[in-house]
């Protein structure tokens, strides 16, 4: 049975503490769970207590101390029921069993090389004791862990350490205490033989803070940038949002077995290890970036999240669209903030505009789901993150500054919803924001269509621009919404200082009516319109720009991400036409274009790089939209890159040349950015089989110094298809042979490669003995790799890449249902594929469909696939 938002009730009943008893046994843990509980006082019900579980093994109960008899209550896996209910308050014991070595779904409480962890976001907690497993009900938590000492020395939990011990048998205890009331998706307990790192932090007010990152023994010099990243993260926070620290401890633990990102457990954040650990030798540029992110968002979870929290889970993007804000701020701040607002912009293209144009399309704000693991999306995330910013766009950023303090003060310590937090924006504001709610309420990526008309005798400009906002799943009819769009209009030298009804413009417009229109002045000279400036609204834009427009605005575009958009727009003109008749000539304007970005590359090598890359397989599919093919998509952009391998090659090879680095790596952005413009240069050089660039990548490969540009050298001989490309990933597999997170580097190389032999090599792969399904980094690297980046293999045309995903989804399922659901995402796009494989891909999800006892969470996203 589908949950509705329309059904939310207040909890019936509330649990103001919880004490934890945890014996920790690798296959009989036991565990004690002490409730004080009473009737919520705003609520109506007066029936039973219900409370939930999962898979739950039930010992024993007690109500104030005296045992339950089996007339009292009745305990199933998946529900405690206790019929009569005390008046007032009362304390219910619950004794459980539970075998941590057996739970390969990674919720709850389960093992991780050797270490206990746990994982209860969002429904896990349940399948750790019988609870009222629901974000409203807020308890404060003890945690008494008890443990072999051998086996585990390091007893962590949620908040701060109040007494621990030594026992009989080799055995000992630790006693958490948290003082914050938080919901049960936020408790944590960690247990093992882990090395710490440790470190500490002075907040803004005085408070010493003990910061411990936890990871296996032998990883502890791997954990520096995360610590650095940590301490940076809590200053920033505290400076930009007046948010400080609130215990004396905050832990990090890496764990190699987990299914999402992190987790940001009050006090005790897990990480999947991808994201803390990293070395020059073995993380690369892009590692390091994620691991500030990361990092960053977890920790400012703290109060986006942990100390005000969601009413239920329909709020998912109350915390996590406006914590992935937050960590994009700060990471923008740290770092360049044009090549961090193009990076985002790429990821919620790909990511988000595919699923929202596709059948798995839902509101940032779902008012439906069959489970909500399956709500963890890009939707909710990162189009959520930009929901918070067109906020801030539209009331300016003292408002939006005074409405995020009014947040903090309002809602301290609560559980809420969406309208809660826009309630302190309208008030900090004075605005009327009830269209702009229709962002959490309307899926589907809107158009905006803009045309203008220049009147060159009266010296004015008329803008009219237009929304359409396409029908989605569920949502055939849509209203009207607001747009914040920032526009400029641009002439040969650069940006016109232009009136908007007859006052000086600030840049800003808003668009609310289905077609609205502008009238500009003091538009002198023929301009060209430089619409949705640093992507002020995550829509589609259609605007008829040619290519001697398109260059104006390379050239002269006071806005670094639309001269980026320019170059992209030109690209992938370039690129349709390519598609559909693949003898079209290259245009030599664009190869000069190139040509000036790379002479220019100095100025800022990151913001290069970015304009140098081309719209990838997936942009040029999207943009097709429907019939695609996605092995002519891949023709065209290999003819595009190996005409200008050709053209440019001795520009490359001097950006390539100018671009090296002396001296020790260091993951800051300014060294980052000129590998990354080195690293485009190479790849482009190297697409024609050029002999001097292939070896110049031989080279790099042989010497380098750091992962990233190691990295970068093989996958470029890789994809050269040669002798060459075969030894380098054979040597490369020799040198890191012992280092899970660099192997799975190396089979993503290879499980991206566009070559016909790939399914046969990632059949190969899964034999390796590095490769593990049951771990989700293995299988993301490998099988994730191979199904959604991998347009042409996983779209083969005879349905093999389909069957070959389908048969492992199906065998990891049993055991862990959410990975499993991950991977059958791959297919969001299967619609818009061309007749033969649109039909292959329908006939593999039916297939998928009709197979007994699928999980839950499979169910779900097949379902929602082919309905
Ligand atoms: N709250 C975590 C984060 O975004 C994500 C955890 C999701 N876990 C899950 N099983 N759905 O930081
Ligand atoms: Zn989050």
């Amino acid at each position: 049975e589908p949950v509705r938002l329309v059904d939310y009730r207040v909890p019936a009943f509330l649990i103001d503490t919880v004490h934890l008893d945890i014996g920790l046994d690798r296959t009989q843990t036991r565990i004690v769970a002490t409730l004080a509980i009473r009737r919520n006082p705003a609520s109506e019900e007066r029936g039973p207590l219900k409370l939930d579980g999962d898979s739950l093994l039930f010992v024993e109960a007690w109500l104030d101390g005296v045992p339950l008899q089996t007339r009292d209550c009745i305990a199933l896996p998946q529900s405690f029921t206790l019929h009569h209910v005390p008046e007032g308050s009362f304390t219910l014991t619950i004794e459980t069993r539970l075998d941590p070595s057996a739970n390969t779904q990674l919720m709850g409480l389960y093992r991780s090389n050797s270490a206990y962890c746990t994982q209860c976001e969002a429904e896990g907690f349940r399948r750790i004791t019988y609870f009222l497993d629901r974000p409203d009900v807020l308890s404060v938590y003890t945690t008494r862990i008890e443990a072999s000492f051998q086996e585990a020395p390091a007893l962590l939990a949620n908040g701060n350490k109040i007494e621990d011990g030594v026992l009989n048998h080799g055995r000992h205890f630790a006693v958490w205490h948290d003082p914050f009331p938080k919901p049960s998706y936020l408790f944590a307990m960690v247990a093992g033989d882990l090395a710490v790192v440790r470190d500490s932090f002075v907040t803004a007010s005085g408070r010493h803070v003990r910061l411990e990152i936890y990871v296996e023994h032998g990883k502890e010099s791997r954990c520096t940038y995360a610590m650095d990243a940590l301490k940076r993260s809590m200053r920033w926070d505290e400076q930009v949002f007046g948010r400080e620290y609130d215990l004396d401890i905050f832990m990090i633990v890496a764990v190699s077995d987990f299914n999402m990102g992190a987790m940001e457990n009050k006090g005790l954040n897990v990480f999947n290890d991808k994201y803390v650990l990293a070395l020059p030798e073995t993380a690369t540029d892009l590692d390091y970036a994620n691991i500030e992110a990361i990092i960053a968002h977890e920790y400012f979870h703290n109060w986006t999240g942990n100390r005000i929290t969601c009413r239920d889970w329909f709020q998912l993007c109350l915390k996590e669209g406006l914590t992935v804000f937050r960590d994009q701020e700060f990471s923008s701040d740290q770092r360049s903030r044009p090549v961090k607002r193009i990076n985002d912009v790429k990821t919620l293209r790909s990511q988000q505009f595919s699923e929202d144009g596709g059948p798995l399309a839902h509101p940032v704000r779902p008012e439906i789901y069959n489970e909500i693991n399956n709500f963890y999306t890009a939707t909710v995330y990162e189009k959520g993150a930009e929901v918070v910013r067109m906020l801030k766009t539209l009331i300016g950023d003292e408002a939006f500054g005074k409405g995020m303090d009014l947040y903090f003060e309002r809602h301290d310590g609560e559980a809420v919803t969406i309208e809660d937090f826009i309630a302190c924006f309208a008030d900090a504001s004075g605005r009327d924001l009830s269209q702009f709610m229709l962002w959490y309420r309307q899926s589907g990526t809107p158009e905006i269509r803009a045309e203008g008309v220049w009147d060159e005798s009266g010296g004015t400009y008329a803008l009219t621009l237009s929304q359409i906002l396409p029908a989605t799943p569920g949502q055939p009819q849509k209203q009207p919404m607001l747009f914040p769009i920032r526009l400029g209009l641009v002439g040969v030298k650069g940006d016109l200082p232009i009136r908007l009804d007859g006052e000086h413009f600030d840049g800003l417009v808003a668009l609310t009516e289905p077609q609205q229109s502008f009238l500009f002045s003091d538009v002198g000279e023929k301009p060209v319109p430089s619409l949705l400036r640093g992507f002020s609204a995550p829509v589609k834009l259609a605007v008829d720009l040619d290519e001697e427009a398109l260059l104006t605005l390379l050239r002269a575009d006071s806005d670094p991400f639309n001269r980026w958009q320019a170059a992209q727009s030109y690209a992938l003109k370039l690129l349709l036409r390519l598609v559909k008749d693949s003898a079209t000539p290259i245009d030599p304007r664009f190869v000069e274009a190139i040509s000036g970005i790379l002479a220019r590359g100095g100025d800022d090598p990151a913001f290069a790089a970015l304009s140098l890359a081309l719209p990838s397989e997936a942009d040029i599919a999207r943009e097709i939209g429907s019939d695609v093919d996605p092995q002519a998509i891949y023709g065209a952009r290999t003819k595009l890159r190996s005409t200008l391998g050709s053209h440019l090659g001795a520009e490359l090879l001097r950006t390539i040349e100018m671009m090296s680095i002396d001296g020790p790596y260091s993951p800051q952005a300014r060294d980052a950015g000129r590998r990354s413009l080195r690293n485009v240069a190479l790849e482009l050089a190297c697409a024609n089989g050029s002999k001097a660039a292939l070896a110049v990548a031989q080279a790099q490969f042989d010497n380098a110094n750091n992962m990233t540009d190691e990295m970068a050298a093989l996958n470029t001989l890789a994809l050269s298809g040669t002798a060459a490309g075969e030894q380098a990933l054979q040597g490369f597999r020799e040198r890191y042979g012992s280092d899970p997170l660099v192997v799975d580097k190396w089979m993503s190389v290879q499980a991206m490669l566009p070559h016909e032999t790939t399914l046969a090599r990632v059949k190969d792969l899964m034999r390796d003995s590095a490769f593990s399904l049951h771990n989700p980094n293995r299988v993301r690297a490998l099988i994730g790799a191979f199904s959604a980046n991998n347009q042409t293999q996983f779209n083969r045309p005879n349905g093999e890449g389909y069957s070959f995903i389908a048969d492992i989804i199906l065998s990891i399922d049993p055991k862990n249902p959410q990975l499993a659901a991950r991977l059958l995402v791959a297919f969001k796009m299967w619609r818009s594929l061309e007749a033969g494989r649109r039909a292959l891909a329908a006939a593999t999800l039916r297939d998928i469909a009709a197979r007994p006892g699928l999980s839950r969470d499979v169910a779900d996203i097949v379902q929602r696939s082919l309905a």
